[in-house]
Formats: structure tokens, C-alpha cells, sequence
């Protein structure tokens, strides 16, 4: 049998290799309906009153614990509302990064901001895999119903780790899912529990230093990048 030469060997090694190591996408369907959203419609859904998180946005800005000055992502920023909201309350020193796959969302989330005499708001569109964010570019990363939506965990949970400073932290608001006990859309939409996200996230270099039971339906984690 003829041999292959080492150089070719070799190449066909670390591809076969890279293939096995590379993250799976965990969920390829979930961000459909983020496909040129509709923005004025996805308002309708995500600043809607009876949506937990909508009807609780000042007792959860509360919890942040936003300083003057600080620098905050807020990833999956969908319409903005928590943008306009941490930007207040970050004062004109402070800067939020809405992050957003969707354009549409960043745009109108920024256009906003202006609208609303505020100048230190930064859109930034990301991929699957990334932030996008420079390293150690922020003190807080947010992330509000947006973990579930994650295609690649891994990898965008370690550009959330680059790009925090150190010492920085991530705040994770996520759905409860209890099997047996929570709604069947939450157990067909979202992926993990809160002890399965807990647990990624903690592999990933944070460690947890606050979870809040303040809302019936959603978890609040916050984590400290290790
Ligand atoms: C359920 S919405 C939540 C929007 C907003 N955080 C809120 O609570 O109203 C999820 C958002 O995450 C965005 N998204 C999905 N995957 C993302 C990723 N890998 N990076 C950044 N944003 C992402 C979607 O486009 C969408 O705007």
C-alpha cells in the first residue's frame, strides 16, 4: 500500500482533528424568528405588558447595580428597551453595547437612543459565535432571555469572558424550566434548565455570586469571570 506523503498525513490529521473538537450547533432553529425581524412587531412581544420581565425592568435594573461610568453589554438587546434603560443609569461617562445577530434590532435600538437624547449607546451586530466585543472592553455583560437562544454556547460564552474586564461580571435572566411543572411552549423552546446553564456557564470561567428569586417564571445568575 502506498504511503501518503507526512505533509498531506499530517493536514488530514489536524482537519479531522479540528472537526471533532469544533462546537456543535446546539440548537439551529431558534433564531428564525430573528431573520430581518419586524421590529415594531417584536415590540409588541418583548415590551409587552404580562411579559415577566417587561412588567419587573425596574426591579431588575435595580438589581444590576449599574455606577456611573460603568460599560455594559447588553447581548440579544432585541428592541432596547433595557439598552435605554442601563444608559440613563450609566450617565453620560458610561457606555452600553446593544448586541444584537439582528441588525434591524441594533439599528432601531441605537436610533432610539438618540431619539431619546442619549449618546452612549454603541450597536454592535455579532454573529453565533461571538460578541464581538474588544477584550476587556466591559464591567457587565446582561443578558436577558438571550442564553436559550445560544447556537454556540461555548464559543460565545468565552468571547463574553474576553471581553469583560477583570473582576467584570454577567447577569443571566432566563426562563425556569421544570419538566412536569412549566408551561409546554417554555419546555419546547428553551434548551436548559437553570442547573444545566449554571453549569455551562461555570465551565466556561465564571463563578456564581448571586441568584435572585425574585420573579415567578424567570431565574436571575449573576456570575464573576474567574
Ligand atoms: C428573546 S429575545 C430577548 C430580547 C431582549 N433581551 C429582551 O429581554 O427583551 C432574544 C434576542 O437574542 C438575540 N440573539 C440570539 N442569538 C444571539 C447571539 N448569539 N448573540 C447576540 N444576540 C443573539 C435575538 O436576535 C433576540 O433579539
Amino acid at each position: 500500500m502506498r504511503m501518503l506523503p507526512r505533509w498531506l498525513s499530517t493536514t488530514l490529521l489536524l482537519l479531522f482533528a479540528s472537526t471533532l473538537c469544533a462546537e456543535q450547533n446546539v440548537n439551529p432553529s431558534i433564531n428564525l424568528g430573528y431573520q430581518n425581524p419586524n421590529v415594531a412587531q417584536w415590540s409588541g412581544v418583548f415590551e409587552r405588558d404580562g411579559r415577566e420581565i417587561w412588567d419587573r425592568r425596574e426591579d431588575i435594573l435595580a438589581h444590576l447595580r449599574l455606577q456611573p461610568g460603568q460599560r455594559v453589554a447588553d447581548i440579544g438587546a432585541g428592541t432596547g428597551f433595557f439598552s435605554l434603560m442601563m444608559a440613563r443609569a450609566l450617565g453620560p461617562t458610561g457606555r452600553v453595547y446593544a448586541v444584537d445577530i439582528a441588525r434591524n434590532f441594533v439599528d432601531a435600538t441605537v436610533q432610539r437612543a438618540r431619539e431619546n437624547g442619549l449618546d452612549n449607546v454603541t450597536g454592535v451586530v455579532n454573529d453565533a459565535r461571538s460578541v464581538q466585543l474588544p477584550p476587556a472592553s466591559i464591567d457587565l455583560a446582561f443578558l436577558s432571555d438571550t442564553y436559550h437562544h445560544f447556537k454556540y454556547p461555548r464559543s460565545t460564552l468565552q468571547s463574553i469572558h474576553d471581553a469583560l474586564a477583570p473582576g467584570g461580571e454577567m447577569v443571566v435572566i432566563d426562563f425556569r424550566r421544570i419538566p412536569g411543572q412549566s408551561h409546554p411552549w417554555v419546555l419546547g423552546h428553551v434548551r436548559a434548565g437553570e442547573q444545566q446553564t449554571r453549569a455551562e456557564i461555570e465551565a466556561a470561567g465564571f463563578e456564581l455570586v448571586e441568584r435572585l428569586d425574585f420573579m415567578r417564571s424567570q431565574y436571575y445568575l449573576r456570575f464573576r469571570k474567574r
